[in-house]
């Protein structure tokens, strides 16, 4: 399909088929919300259960659900209240707000536009000539702006408390990290996942539900020791990858690297082995799940594209139309959160890591003589106490001179040395308290659904007629299968479809049942939802031989087997965790021409 086609006919199957469409459009609509329908929340729902499984339950972690809305404090301490921000151009002539970076991006070579100043942005803007995208009025002299992302709203009545809907899930998982941390036993590393809604206020929404106002994170927020904690890469370490350093793309000659995660983490391509780690298990999961691995690359972040509270970072990132879009982060956060939580919050946000043997130190300690500094500082004397303490902590060698000074609540005051008491002191020490770095691979579910929908849309021709399907995985399909009895007037016949629809449901299958039209309408119907099999009941599967028996129907290739009703749960079971293949399914029963 030629670029643009593609995206173009996801949409339109998306809304007749009900995947998704764009939301309150009897309201006239508003950008960047979408409505997932029947079989887009289906699929939304089985991708959201397959991360689960693989990050959260086979992982180990625990999952929690925090509130969407938090309190501005929070959003201070994050670092969202200030640096949260995209460049805003606004066209003079119509009004129309656009991202100033992705207009440049989009009318030159330049690949990184957001690393600019807003500034050096308005002089791109200025010296492309570029325009209004809407109203076609040139945008040369217009200022760009800084525009914070976060959607601002009241807590309770009035406007002294002020929340912000979370930009992020991970968030909450940082501001709870002191109750979490007893759940984890006080014990590094573990993770913690979370799913759910977060939102930015984008400043021009694009590509569908690629970059919405309101959109699902899957995120992992991985607590380590970076001093005693080493990532384990036996399980990943011969995964392939095909990466996109950022110096490969700064090289004038720059390419992919092809390697394994092993090698890379080796060769110190992927800096760190965490990330290494996770990069290696999300390449599989994304196999698993549907996306075309021939599509897909690790893309390191450039240096002036990092998030503000990130050190390294790799994304994930699926081909669609000839556009690159970003479906997963994989971010080296350090402790950035947590010291700025422990900062600005009112908790512990550190664990206290027990050595492998105690450790015998020596500490520079102070005992103020309060019955002097009393009487000298009044009020003042705890505070000046204290001050004395913080110094034989920094600068033990003060203590040297008769006299130290110290600053008290910016005041500079000068004491005896005497009347601090100082003394250095041998200590057993049985750990440290330390704070925790994180590693988090964050995904984004939307831009997973999109990628799946978009890399398994197919178009052939089935006797004589165009076809369109979705090769989806039957791991994710909003259907696992589609019952048919061939007719409807025949008793045994009904009842035989009935009861296969009921043991599929009770399986736990998610099943449509059909039985208007004919057979190959019927199969197209459900070829174009990615339905991945179809059974059909007919009057061979009721006597004879044959009694008990139905066909099914792999979508892709359209070839069909006759089996027994008693093998038909155990085969989805294998077909739909992957454990079986169709072939497998072909090699084991009597094949039927169709
Ligand atoms: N937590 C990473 C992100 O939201 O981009």
């Amino acid at each position: 399909m030629s670029e643009g086609d593609e995206s173009a006919a996801l949409t339109e199957l998306a809304k007749r088929r009900g995947f998704f469409f764009g939301s309150s459009e009897a309201y006239g609509g508003v950008g960047g919300f979408y409505t997932y329908g029947p079989q887009g929340a289906a699929l939304k729902s089985n991708v959201e259960e397959a991360w689960r499984e693989r990050f959260a339950v086979q992982e180990g972690n625990l999952e929690i659900e925090a509130p969407t809305i938090m309190p501005e404090p929070v959003f201070e301490a994050s670092g969202h209240l200030d640096g949260f921000d995209d460049m805003l151009v606004e066209c003079a002539e119509c009004g129309e707000s656009h991202r100033a970076d992705h207009l440049i991006e989009d009318n030159s070579e330049l690949e990184d536009a957001e690393t600019l100043s807003p500034e050096a942005a308005a002089e791109k803007i200025a010296d492309l000539g570029l325009v209004c995208p809407t109203c076609g009025a040139d945008l040369a002299g217009q200022s760009v702006e800084d525009f914070n992302l976060m959607f601002e709203t009241n807590i309770g009545p009035g406007s002294s408390t002020p929340g912000y809907l979370r930009p992020e899930t991970a968030q909450g998982i940082f501001v709870e990290f002191p109750r979490i941390k007893e759940y984890a036993r006080n014990s590094l590393p573990f993770g913690v996942t979370q799913v759910g809604r977060a939102y930015r206020n984008e400043i021009s929404p694009r590509k569908s539900i690629v970059r919405t106002r309101e959109f699902t994170q899957a995120e992992l927020e991985h607590f380590i020791d970076p001093e005693r904690d080493e990532a384990d890469l036996s399980a990943v370490e011969d995964v392939e990858v095909l990466l996109y350093p950022a110096t490969e793309q700064e090289a004038d000659d720059g390419d992919y690297v092809e390697t394994t995660i092993g090698e890379a983490v080796d060769d110190g391509i992927i800096g760190n082995a965490w990330l290494g780690y996770f990069l290696g298990i999300a390449q599989e999961w994304y196999e698993t799940v549907g996306v075309d691995m021939d599509r897909f690359r690790f893309r390191q972040h450039l240096a002036g594209e990092r998030a503000h509270y990130s050190s390294d970072c790799w994304d994930a990132e699926s081909e669609v139309d000839g556009d690159w879009i970003e479906i997963a982060g994989f971010s080296y956060r350090s402790d950035y959160d947590l010291s700025k939580h422990g900062e600005y919050g009112d908790d512990d946000f550190t664990v206290f890591q027990q050595y492998d043997e105690p450790k015998t130190v020596e500490r520079a300690v102070v005992d103020p003589d309060m019955a002097t500094l009393g009487p000298e500082f009044g009020a003042q004397a705890a505070d000046v106490a204290e001050a004395l303490e913080t110094l034989a902590e920094r600068d033990p060698d003060a203590f040297d001179a008769d006299e130290v000074t110290l600053d008290v609540d910016g005041e500079e005051i000068t004491v005896d040395t005497d009347v601090a008491n100082f003394a250095v002191e041998t200590q057993t020490e049985a750990g440290e308290h330390i704070t925790p770095h994180v590693v988090e691979p964050s995904f984004g579910i939307d831009r997973t659904v999109y990628t799946l929908l978009a890399h398994a849309y197919e178009t052939d021709e089935v006797d004589g007629e165009a076809r369109s399907y979705l090769s989806l995985s039957p791991s994710v399909a909003p259907t696992n299968v589609g019952v048919f009895p061939l007719v409807s007037n025949v008793d045994g016949l009904v009842d035989l479809a009935d009861d296969v629809a009921e043991e599929l449901r009770a399986a736990g299958f998610a099943v449509v049942y059909d039985d208007s039209g004919s057979i190959g309408r019927r199969y197209r119907r459900q070829d174009e939802v990615g339905t991945p099999f179809c059974i059909t009941i007919d009057r061979d599967g009721l006597e004879g031989d044959g009694a008990d028996t139905v066909t099914i129907r792999e979508r892709d290739s359209g070839k069909q087997v006759r089996l027994p009703v008693d093998d038909l749960v155990g085969t989805l079971v294998g077909l739909r965790a992957g454990t079986a293949s169709f072939d497998d399914v072909l090699d084991d029963n009597e094949v039927v021409e169709a």
